[in-house]
This record gives structure tokens, sequence and C-alpha cells, in this order.
């Protein structure tokens, strides 16, 4: 759909040094003009110094995840507000890693999206099927709870981004027929439509994430109702992740 903006995103996970933002300079002069929106979300160390990097560039920045709370004793997170003023315009939130490896609930997503909307923050809101759910067919019940779950009723289609993103799909360089990628992302986008109504539901960017690579990138652009893509692995070189943007920008 046209009137959505393309948006290819890079989540650079527990990965990257300051050295690393040499990939970063490397993209915005490949991309000084892109035809579609440019997010990374380095780890929270470099957010700051990127955020400078990139303030005059054609990316933006985001985090990898928040916490609920505004602030306080809790050794270790990183609030919204703290984020932002790093420079962060978006925060992925229930990435599958961080609800597999910190057991975060759809409520807690929720909750820490709620807080990231309050702190001006646009929220990329992660959902995803294991194999086991897969091979049960129960991914759409999943993705269905999912959504329902982790999305707060507040949002708009500007301010909040969804992710399908399989996890086993996320780091093993296989992927999801493109025929199963579209059933999920147009379940996606009926679920969006039928809760939030025509103009959040349609304008509400939702993109694939899991193994996306230069190869395989323009076709599954090519599959309706996906908008980007939320890179792992491919983003941390400009080699790889330039290919995939230029795949986007290419794309209906
Ligand atoms: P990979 O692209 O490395 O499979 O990771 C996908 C992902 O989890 C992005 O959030």
């Amino acid at each position: 759909m046209s009137h959505r903006r393309k948006l290819a995103a890079g989540n650079w996970k527990m990965n990257g040094l300051w050295a690393d933002l040499a990939e970063v300079t490397k993209l915005m002069e490949r991309h000084p003009d892109p035809g579609c929106e440019i997010l990374i979300c380095p780890p929270a160390t470099l957010l700051s110094r990127m955020s400078d990097l990139t303030v005059d560039g054609a990316v933006v920045t985001g985090g990898q995840d928040c916490h609920a709370k505004l602030s306080g004793a809790h050794t270790g997170d990183i609030s919204a507000p703290m984020l932002a003023d790093a420079g962060a315009e978006h925060v992925i939130l229930g990435h599958s890693e961080r609800r597999a490896d910190h057991g975060e609930t759809d409520e807690d997503v929720r909750a820490k999206a709620l807080t990231a909307l309050d702190a001006g923050l646009k929220v990329v809101i992660c959902v995803g099927e294991t194999l086991v759910e897969r091979e049960a067919q129960n991914t759409l019940e999943i993705i269905g709870g999912q959504l329902a779950g982790s999305i707060p009723d507040s949002v708009t289609g500007e301010n909040m981004v969804v992710a399908y993103e399989p996890v086993w799909a996320i780091g093993t360089g296989k992927i999801p027929t493109l025929g199963q990628i579209g059933e999920v992302h147009d379940f996606i986008r009926a679920r969006l439509e039928k809760r939030f109504g025509a103009g959040v539901g349609r304008s509400a960017r939702i993109l694939y994430g899991g193994s996306v690579k230069p190869g395989n990138a323009a076709e599954i652009f090519a599959v309706p109702n996906v908008d980007g893509a939320l890179v792992g692995g491919a983003s941390l070189k400009a080699d790889d992740f330039s290919p995939i943007i230029t795949a986007l920008e290419n794309s209906r």
C-alpha cells in the first residue's frame, strides 16, 4: 500500500562497539536520500553516539527494550525517557529474545509500550510463533493473542509498528514460504483494522523479520502487507544492509 512509508529496521542485538559506527557512516553515504525510512537499534551503549552521528542523515535510531517504569531502583535497566534523551525515536518491544531470555509476557510488553509512547517514542512490537506452535497449526491463534495482549489501546498508525518474527526463522537462515508470510501479514492487518478501525489499522506498518538477507529481501517485500523488515545479522554490515534497503526502495 503506497500510503505507508516503508521501513528498513536494523536490530543490532548485543553486537556493536564504537568502531562499528563506521558501518552507519557507510550506509548513510550510500543512501543519502532513501526512498524508505531507515532505523537502526544499536545496543544502549552506542545509542547516544549513533544518534549524534545520524542527526543530519537519513538514519534514525531506536532502543531494543525499555522498562515499564519511568525511573527508580531497577539496576541495569533502561527507561523510555533515557532512550529518548539519548536520541532514540523508536523502541523495539517484546522481541522473542526478550520474551525467552527475560520471561517477558504480553502484559509486560503492553506496559512497556504505554511508557514508551508517553515518552514520545514509537514502538515496534514483535510477535511470532515458535516452530512447535507452527507445526501444531496454532500460528494465527498465537499471533492473535500476542497482538491483543501486547498492543495498548492508545496507539496510532504513526507511533506503532508491528514486526512479525517467526521465532524459528530468527538467525537460522530459514524463512517461511512467501504464502505463509502473506497469510500472517494479512491476518495482522485484519486484526488491527478490526480493533482500531480502518484509519489506524491501515496506516500501521507491518514488518517481517527473521533471516532477511540481500538474496531474499526483494521477494519478501513483494508480499502484500509487508511494509519493510526488521533485520538482525544482516543489519550489522553496510554491505549487507544496503542491498536490503535498495530492495525495499524498489518494491511496489
Ligand atoms: P536475523 O535477521 O539475524 O534472523 O534476526 C532477526 C531479528 O530477530 C530481528 O529482530
